[in-house]
């Protein structure tokens, strides 16, 4: 008999926090150290606050940190730019590489986003894959055929034996932020489908308007390993409500495979 999954739930704060409300969220997550049972929880800060919050969680308090991006070069002349060692030193484990707003606003194509990811792994950390098609491309129905891509493109410089390092991200453009729309799970199920099967990636997530209203339903998709938030979740009470509600809702049935 296998064990029961463990389920993801984490948080990209994108640009928002200063240091000090990245500790009193930390703190948070260590007065709630009990509530993460059966759940693989993450937090990505910006990158001035991933060391005071890896200094802030004890050992015991068993949350992951990311980070929001880093360059795929060891060291060297890129101004602005983070290594994903540095990254690792300041207390990352996992990397966000190709969030759709990288993508939009930053110049990120499938060529850097797989530099990224082959460098990621070769630092050690793990690489959280994010895809996601634009709602034009829904429109017209080709969203799984767009995110496949993406994927295999993301992941051509990975040996075979270095895709169970990765984590993918399933985030439609047109369910991200302010002006997204909350999904139906109809809409979302076959592209889950898709990316759970075809890649031997660790885990698939799903990002985009998630919220407590709509996080237990997006947890039963199959194919979901868990949810990767923004808004409904920059607020720690918020974060340890869909933290509970991923413990509490905990796919009985679903043994984990590998
Ligand atoms: P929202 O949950 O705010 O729609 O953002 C999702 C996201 O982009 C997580 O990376």
């Amino acid at each position: 008999m296998g064990r029961a999954r463990m389920t993801w739930i984490g948080t990209s704060w994108k640009m928002n926090k200063t240091l000090a409300e990245a500790r009193a969220f930390a703190d948070g997550l260590v007065a709630a150290r009990g509530a993460f049972d059966g759940v693989t929880a993450f937090v990505i800060p910006a990158h001035t606050a991933i060391a005071a919050v890896r200094e802030r969680l004890p050992p015991d308090v068993p949350v992951l940190i990311g980070a929001q991006n880093a360059h795929w070069a060891p060291a060297g002349a890129y101004t602005g730019e983070v290594s994903m060692g540095m990254v690792a030193d300041a207390g990352a484990t996992l990397v966000e590489i190709g969030h759709s707003e990288r993508r939009e606003h930053f110049g990120e194509t499938d060529d850097t986003v797989a530099l990224k990811v082959e460098a990621a792994v070769a630092a050690g950390l793990t690489p959280l894959l994010c895809v996601g098609e634009p709602g034009a491309v829904r429109a017209a129905g080709r969203e799984i055929d767009w995110v496949a891509g993406q994927v295999t493109r993301g992941l051509s410089r990975l040996a075979a034996g270095d895709l169970h390092e990765v984590v993918v991200a399933y985030e439609p453009v047109w369910a991200i932020g302010e002006r997204g729309r909350e999904p139906v799970t109809y809409e979302i199920a076959p592209v889950m489908e898709t990316l759970s099967t075809g890649f031997g990636v660790r885990a698939v997530l799903y990002g985009g308007s998630v919220n407590r209203r709509n996080a237990a339903a997006l947890l039963d998709v199959p194919g979901i390993d868990g949810l990767f938030v923004g808004r409904a979740a920059w607020d720690v009470a918020d974060f340890l409500a869909l933290v509970r509600i991923a413990a509490a809702g905990r796919h009985v049935g679903r043994p984990d495979a590998r």
